[in-house]
């Protein structure tokens, strides 16, 4: 199943965010409006396209739902763009890098830009319990990101250490995304942690998917670099494994330990790493585990009213385990 064909019970209403999304790229500077072009459109839209999804069990308020999904894509955009300039990151969408193109300076300065415009589409709700979810996740999404860097060429990690920063730098923006969109709909309390519990383990799967995917995916499909959390000295739940595997001659601890090696051999542990990985069972390990979140994800969709977007969030957490991008 494709994401347009699961999108389809709310694709008129995404077609509005995306026009939302287009109009913030239309302002006086024409500097800004080029780097806002350049990073705004061409992602899988599945945070937008889970508000209104969960939007729809109670009542479908436009007015409000189309505002929130538009933050929601906004907030995630500007993460993305602070994420690549972190990173050092050279692709994303299937484009250069703000970070790449503009430099960090920029980068920095248009993240911040659009946390503040995602946060004007938040405030648009008038809803404050929305607007306090939304300021507490990009306090948690940084806090996350901010265990990562401080966690960086760390061998010493557990799972639960993993599980925790991804939680925070991914899942809360997903739970954000369906938890928002239960409240605007008047959702029964009952209701909104059903879907805000569905977000959160749908957003850890995505995630654990992702950190697979840098090392089995392909830059074409991802628009964006494999390989590149090693060399980041980012330590995700495959890398985990094989150091479990192999604790002794490893590529991964050697490339964490001698973190001076020159760029040649670097290139080279990674390589190592990743066919190490991808002969290994380390793929299938990290799938089962992604599986369980995304059942763990749909568990309680049960306790919804029984209607095609309840359908369509099922088939999100099955598309977020076979994706290729
Ligand atoms: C990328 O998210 C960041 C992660 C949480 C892994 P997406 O894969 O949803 O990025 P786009 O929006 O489709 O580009
Ligand atoms: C997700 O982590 C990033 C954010 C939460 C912003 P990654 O670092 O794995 O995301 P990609 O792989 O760069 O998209
Ligand atoms: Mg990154
Ligand atoms: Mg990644």
């Amino acid at each position: 199943m494709q994401l347009s064909e699961i999108y389809q019970l709310v694709e008129e209403d995404l077609t509005r965010v995306e026009s939302q999304i287009k109009a913030v790229t239309e302002v006086d500077s024409p500097r800004l409006a080029e780097l806002l072009s350049h990073i705004l459109g061409g992602g899988k839209e599945i945070r937008p396209a889970l508000t209104l999804l969960s939007g729809k069990f109670y009542h479908y308020n436009l007015d409000l739902l189309l505002p929130m999904a538009t933050a929601v894509e906004l907030m995630h955009t500007a993460t993305l763009i602070h994420d690549d300039a972190i990173d050092n990151s050279t692709v994303r969408r299937g484009r250069p890098t703000i970070n790449k193109v503009w430099g960090e300076d920029k980068a920095v300065l248009l993240g911040d830009y659009l946390f503040a415009k995602a946060g004007e589409f938040a405030a648009i709700t008038g809803n404050l319990r929305v607007i306090m979810l939304f300021s507490q996740t990009i306090q948690i999404i940084s806090s996350g990101e901010l265990d990562q860097a401080f966690d960086a060429f760390n061998l010493e990690q557990t799972r639960a250490r993993y599980l925790r920063r991804i939680s925070s730098k991914t899942a809360s923006l997903f739970s954000l995304a369906t938890e928002s969109g239960a409240i605007l709909s008047q959702a029964p309390e009952e209701s909104i942690k059903v879907l805000r519990e569905y977000g959160c383990n749908l957003g850890i799967a995505f995630q654990i998917v992702d950190d697979v995917l840098d090392f089995v995916g392909t830059e074409e499909e991802m628009g964006k670099p494999v390989g590149s959390d090693l060399a980041q000295g980012t330590l995700t739940l495959p890398a985990m494994l094989l150091l479990e595997r192999y604790p002794d001659d490893n590529p991964v601890k050697e490339l964490f330990h001698n973190r001076d090696m020159p760029e040649g051999d670097k290139k080279k542990k990674i390589k190592q790493a990743i066919e190490l990985v991808g002969n290994s069972s380390i793929v299938k390990q990290c799938y089962e585990a992604a599986s369980d979140y995304c059942a763990e994800a749909c568990h309680n969709l049960g306790l919804l009213p029984d209607n095609l977007s309840r359908q369509a969030l099922k088939d999100i957490a099955d598309l977020v385990i076979s994706r290729k991008r």
